[in-house]
């Protein structure tokens, strides 16, 4: 084992089978279920369980309040700013379903919804913190209030939030972290716009600079065989218009685990300081991932304080697919739980320096478990070139019951993806987390069977989901257009952030991915303005997202075709012909010559900044 070269990539085929060979053994006679469900041939349909409750009905309406600050976490330094980011953002939803903390409310008139308001007060400790009138179904109405009444502390400060509609009283709490600047050992810090739900960092140089929002779009790299082996590529990378790097250090880990004796560990410290040197230098933001040993208490301290004086770190990474796995249900929230307290929280619930992320890969599998251990969610819905109804890695169908096809139940379109962030956008709406959570996704970057093995190994050592000899669900690599309908329909149902899995990937692939980096940038403006309106769209299988700030829209729509299609901006309702048009990116599409038509190639995807 030991011939085996953990830093070189790629694997002949031959080490790889050898290595999988390995990893088999090693797994002996493990669980053999994914997302829950029995995969293999022999195994009888057993139901998962785990499936996200729908609420109940009700015949009359509910308000179901919510209260959270606008940012997570203020820091000292904050205290006397009077800029509108102060303020508890209050949400007055009112519903026919029992979402939670939804409570009767006795209406005047349904229809006159927003000119009957609510009077509010918030407290904290017994103590008023801010007031005022709230709309019904308002979201994120600001009160704004001043910090310097309370004094920065660890540990989150539970606010109280009151509504009443004159005898009726409505109660909902929240939780407001206020930290102390960080000391020497903490080398930045994260916050999250809760109005957005966008990051705000300073620049991930280290040089000083005001907190800004940052869209992080990335890839999770490989570490082992790729980084370490040439220390220019952040740089590179950088060029290309990355913002974010998830580091992947599966190789070694999977040798090192392999041994009989799995100690000494063989992760090369060395090589991953410079890396991160590297990354701070070319000002890209580092996303640090313990997929492989984050329900490791000591393992977790061990990493947190090694990265946390890094000031490009700009959040933590814990289950990589742990509903995949079924990890235990309280996994994720205890290594959350446990990353804050390290990095300046209460390790209680209240937040840290850095928010803390993980990534689901099942459709529909105790959700709610797995995602209360992060701030933010991603989703990797896998469907190019993935035959989703029939494994012939396993040879059975695969169903919302049995089956494992890589991508789970999927219909194998791109709408999986805008149906996956919707599920996830509507459950945090129903747990009362929409403004406390934010979600992220994935676009498929690979597509052979190497590159598959390289990523998903690591889950190799708590499943047996992965064979030896073959592995095959997904035939090809999406093209580079593919890529950017991936990660728009992503961003267009309200992701907000972009992490492919994984470089290296294709030249195409690479290509589109910093052709949409690049124009991103133009585009931020409106995405992670606290100020804009957003609406969603799609005609003939062309998605559309629509962000307005002031007197201007950008139009960012993808074409989920494989043939060419054209919208009118008037079915947009927008002014048409419009006087003149900017076009932002273009990944095969263009207006026509009257400014009145949005024109797409097969699976083509534009940017345009229009007058609404
Ligand atoms: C509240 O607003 C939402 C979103 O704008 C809307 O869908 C819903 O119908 C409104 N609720 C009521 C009771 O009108
Ligand atoms: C670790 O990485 C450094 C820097 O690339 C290299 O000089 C050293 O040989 C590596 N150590 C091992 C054990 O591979
Ligand atoms: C947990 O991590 C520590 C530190 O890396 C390691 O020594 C230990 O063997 C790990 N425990 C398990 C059960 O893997
Ligand atoms: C999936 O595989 C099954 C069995 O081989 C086949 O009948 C079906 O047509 C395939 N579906 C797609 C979309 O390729
Ligand atoms: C796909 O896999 C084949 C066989 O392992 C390899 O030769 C090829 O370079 C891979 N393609 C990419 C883009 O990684």
């Amino acid at each position: 084992m030991k011939g085996v070269k953990y830093d070189t990539f790629p694997f002949t085929s031959l080490e790889m089978k050898y290595l999988l060979f390995l990893v088999h053994l090693v797994l002996g006679v493990s669980a053999q279920t994914w997302c829950g469900k029995n995969y293999m041939s022999t195994s009888p349909i057993v139901p998962p369980g785990g499936l996200f409750p729908i609420p109940a009905t009700s015949k009359t309406p509910l308000l179901a309040l919510r209260c959270s600050p606008a940012i997570r976490p203020y820091l000292t330094e904050d205290a006397n700013s009077d800029s509108d980011d102060i303020a508890i953002l209050i949400d007055t939803p009112v519903t026919f379903s029992h979402i939670a903390n939804a409570a009767p409310i006795t209406l005047p008139r349904l229809d006159e919804l927003a000119s009957t308001s609510v009077s509010v007060t918030v407290t904290v400790n017994g103590k008023k913190l801010t007031s005022g009138n709230v709309p019904l179904n308002a979201t994120k109405h600001a009160l704004p209030f001043k910090l310097s009444g309370l004094k920065p502390q660890a540990k989150a400060f539970d606010i109280s939030c009151t509504a009443t509609l004159q005898s009726q009283k409505f109660e909902a709490s929240g939780s407001l972290s206020f930290l102390p600047q960080p000391p020497a050992d903490i080398g930045s810090v994260t916050k999250m716009d809760l109005r957005t739900g966008a990051l705000l960092a300073r620049p991930a140089t280290g040089e000083p600079g005001p907190f800004a929002p940052v869209f992080p779009i990335g890839f999770y790299t490989d570490f082992g065989g790729y980084l370490a082996n040439d220390f220019t590529i952040p740089a590179q990378l950088k060029a290309q218009g990355c913002v974010t790097m998830s580091l992947i250090k599966v190789f070694q880990n999977v040798v090192d685990k392999s041994w009989v004796h799995p100690i000494p560990s063989f992760d090369n410290l060395t090589a991953l300081d410079i890396v991160l040197d590297k990354m701070q230098e070319a000002g890209l933001y580092l996303m640090y991932d313990m997929r492989l040993n984050y329900m490791n208490a000591t393992a977790v301290t061990e990493q947190v304080n090694r990265i946390k004086s890094r000031p490009n770190l700009l959040l933590w990474y814990t289950g990589d697919e742990p509903d995949g796995t079924s990890d235990p249900l309280d996994a994720t929230l205890k290594s959350s739980n446990l990353i804050q307290s390290l990095d300046g929280g209460d390790g209680l619930g209240g937040a840290g320096y850095h928010p803390v992320s993980l990534v689901l890969n099942c459709e529909n599998f105790h959700y709610t478990e797995y995602a209360s251990g992060a701030d933010i969610l991603l989703q990797d819905t896998y469907m190019i070139g993935n035959n989703v109804t029939f494994s012939s890695q396993w040879g059975t169908v695969c169903t919302p019951d049995y089956g494992d096809c890589g991508c789970d139940n999927c219909k194998g379109a791109f709408e999986d993806i805008s149906t996956r962030m919707d599920e996830f956008r509507d459950r945090n709406f129903i747990n009362g987390w929409e403004r406390t959570k934010a979600v992220w996704t994935v676009p498929q970057g690979f597509g052979n069977d190497t590159s598959l093995l390289e990523g998903w190994i690591s889950s190799a050592f708590r499943s047996s989901r992965y064979k030896s000899d073959s592995y095959s669900f997904l035939k090809r690599f999406p093209t580079g257009q593919e890529f950017v309908v991936e990660s728009v329909v992503g961003i267009n149902h309200g992701g907000l952030g972009v992490v492919s899995w994984d470089d290296p990937t294709t030249p195409d692939i690479k290509a589109s991915a910093s052709l949409l980096a690049q124009s991103l940038t133009k585009m931020t403006p409106f995405i992670l303005s606290p100020s804009a309106t957003f609406r969603q769209i799609t005609i003939n299988r062309v998605d559309i997202g629509l962000w307005t700030v002031g007197g201007q829209t950008l139009v960012l729509a993808t074409n989920m075709n494989y043939l060419s299609v054209s919208i009118s901006l008037q079915s947009l309702g927008l002014p048409s012909p419009q006087p003149s048009v900017t076009q932002v990116l273009d990944s095969g599409a263009r207006t026509d010559p009257a400014r009145s038509h949005l024109l797409f190639d097969s699976v083509g995807t534009g940017a345009f900044i229009v007058r609404n």
